[in-house]
């Protein structure tokens, strides 16, 4: 358990509840996100936050049964800060009143101006005499509080802003987490400061205390690693390996479906400049091997995932004695978000992950990323020294270019894609655009096409850029390269890659395109 001071985010089911907590992150505080559903009053002392603070939500607190705080929250005697559904809940739970609609629902930019001064949280707002904010509500307050002042107004929230602030209990109707609430970092900068946060929350910090938790939980065990060359991976190797040395082993599985030079570079870093003990396990051949004659996009990621986990388990055995398994897992994977839809969304791809290998094997979890978001992990990347170019390096999917190569996979494909993905992305960082672009890659197409090269004809293949802009992947735009970088890596592309003699470029978005291929 942490030291810092801790704050709590009692999840409604917003959409951008995990916002919340990058804000406050970003001001070095320490946060966590729990559904309002899993905090009782007995996980609100044993949290002993500093402050806490209430999320928006779908529901409506006019429905009988809607999520509500818990009661002892209100005699805890900290701050306390609710934000949309937050508010509301705040309000009738404290003997306010909520009414439903009746065409004061407002979604989208609204303007607050300040009813009276001198509020904290608002310090710094309203230099032009109003602030633009981003509503997202169909009920509204119809009453305040008992004890509680209006400090801010919008036409369609007469209590946009309303504070007790003998109680240190604050309201706002909008959001102030997301972008277009411009001063809405500076709303949790007041709100943090009231509340007595250090901002100790830091990179250096953390690292340190993390490697005590790892010592701790580990003891002289032994631990293994699957390490794939990714991030997130990397860097828990990096922090766990400064924590507890050789016991730890990193188990890299090349399946022959990394790009030029990749198992190389992964191999040369972990065992040569940090000295880890490393399992370079070499399984091009068994991995190619199954995948010959497969096309269908869904077998080929199957294949891979079980080859993987079998092979994975075969050499993770040669350490022998092994009691733990390390993951790079992330807190956006941890935070159990509140679905109020229910039932199993469609799935649209397998995801290749080692999930349910821990039980499969009977390893303890060591898990040292699980209260950083990736950015975070990034950071702690660079206090541990891992390389700027490798901790900014794009995301790569865990079946390789199997995924980047439509139809059947051929050891030749393989090569030529290899290829013309390196020259791709090396014209990507000459221009000075790889740290714009979220994913970059090229992908071979099923294709030949007829071309002209010299005086003769040609017969080769087909290939696709893709360049994608995007905040977490779920959602992407093509990048919008100029016409001259295009036609300039076209040209490269056929002078330096035999086999290809046409390129083309993807400008679909996702939706309804995905980033990859397959
Ligand atoms: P899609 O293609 O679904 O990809 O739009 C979204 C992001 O996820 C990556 N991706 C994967 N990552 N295992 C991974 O670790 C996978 O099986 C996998 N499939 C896609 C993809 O590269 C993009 O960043």
């Amino acid at each position: 358990m942490t030291q810092h001071d801790r704050l709590l985010i009692i999840d409604f089911g917003s959409q951008v509840t995990q916002l919340i907590a990058r804000r406050l992150r970003e001001l070095n505080v320490y946060c966590e996100i729990h559904p309002y559903n899993k905090v009782d009053d007995a996980v609100l002392t044993s949290f002993a936050p500093k402050a806490v603070i209430l999320s928006g939500g779908p529901d409506s607190v006019t429905r009988e049964g809607s999520p509500r705080a818990p009661e002892s929250l209100w005699n805890l005697g900290v701050p306390v800060l609710g934000i949309c559904y937050g508010q509301q809940t705040m309000m009738q739970q404290l003997g306010g009143l909520v009414e439903h609609g009746h065409g004061t629902a407002e979604f989208g930019r609204a303007f607050v101006t300040p009813t009276t001064d001198n509020l904290s949280i608002l310090d710094g707002w309203f230099a032009d005499g109003k602030e633009q904010v981003w509503m997202s509500h169909g009920d509204h307050v119809s009453r305040i509080a008992p004890g509680f002042t209006v400090y801010g107004t919008s036409p369609n929230a007469p209590f946009a802003v309303t504070a007790d602030v003998s109680r240190h209990f604050y309201a706002v109707q909008f959001h102030p987490e997301v972008h277009h609430t411009p001063k809405g970092a500076k709303l949790y900068e007041n709100f943090i400061k009231l509340a007595g946060f250090k901002g100790d929350w830091t990179m250096g910090a953390y690292r340190a205390e993390a490697i005590a938790k790892i010592r701790a939980q580990v003891g002289d065990a032994k631990v293994i690693c699957g390490l794939s060359g990714g991030v997130d991976s990397s860097v828990a190797a990096v922090l766990i390996h400064e924590a507890i040395g050789d016991q730890l082993t990193c188990v890299f599985v090349d399946h022959g479906l990394l790009r030029l030079g990749e198992a190389e570079q992964v191999v040369s870093m972990f065992r040569d400049h940090y000295h880890m003990p490393l399992i370079h396990a070499d399984e091009s051949a068994l991995f190619l091997g199954a995948l010959e004659g497969i096309s269908d996009p869904e077998v080929k990621r199957k294949t891979i995932g079980r080859l993987f986990i079998d092979v994975f388990q075969k050499h993770a055995h040669e350490v022998g004695g092994a009691t733990f398994l390390a993951q790079g897992t992330l807190y956006p994977d941890v935070i159990e978000s509140v679905s109020f839809s229910g039932g199993p969304s469609v799935t649209i791809k397998s995801h290749h992950n080692v999930g349910g290998l821990p039980e499969k094997m009977g390893l303890k979890l060591v898990e040292p990323l699980r209260e950083l978001f990736k950015d975070e992990v990034r950071a702690l990347g660079r206090e541990l020294g891992l390389p700027a170019s490798f901790i900014g390096r794009h995301p790569f999917p865990g079946p390789g270019l199997a995924i980047r190569c439509p139809g059947e996979i051929t050891a030749e494909k393989l090569d030529i894609l290899r290829r013309a993905d390196a020259v791709y992305i090396d014209q990507i960082r000459k221009h000075g655009l790889y740290d714009e672009i979220w994913q970059a890659f090229a992908a071979i197409l099923p294709m030949k096409t007829v071309g002209v090269m010299g005086d003769g004809r040609t017969y080769d293949y087909a290939l696709a850029l893709r360049a994608v802009t995007s905040v977490d992947g779920m959602t992407a735009d093509y990048y919008p390269f100029t016409h001259d970088f295009l036609g300039e890596t076209m040209t490269r592309i056929i002078q330096e890659v035999k086999g290809v003699n046409r390129v083309f470029y993807d400008v679909t978005s996702k939706p309804p395109g995905t980033i990859e291929l397959e």
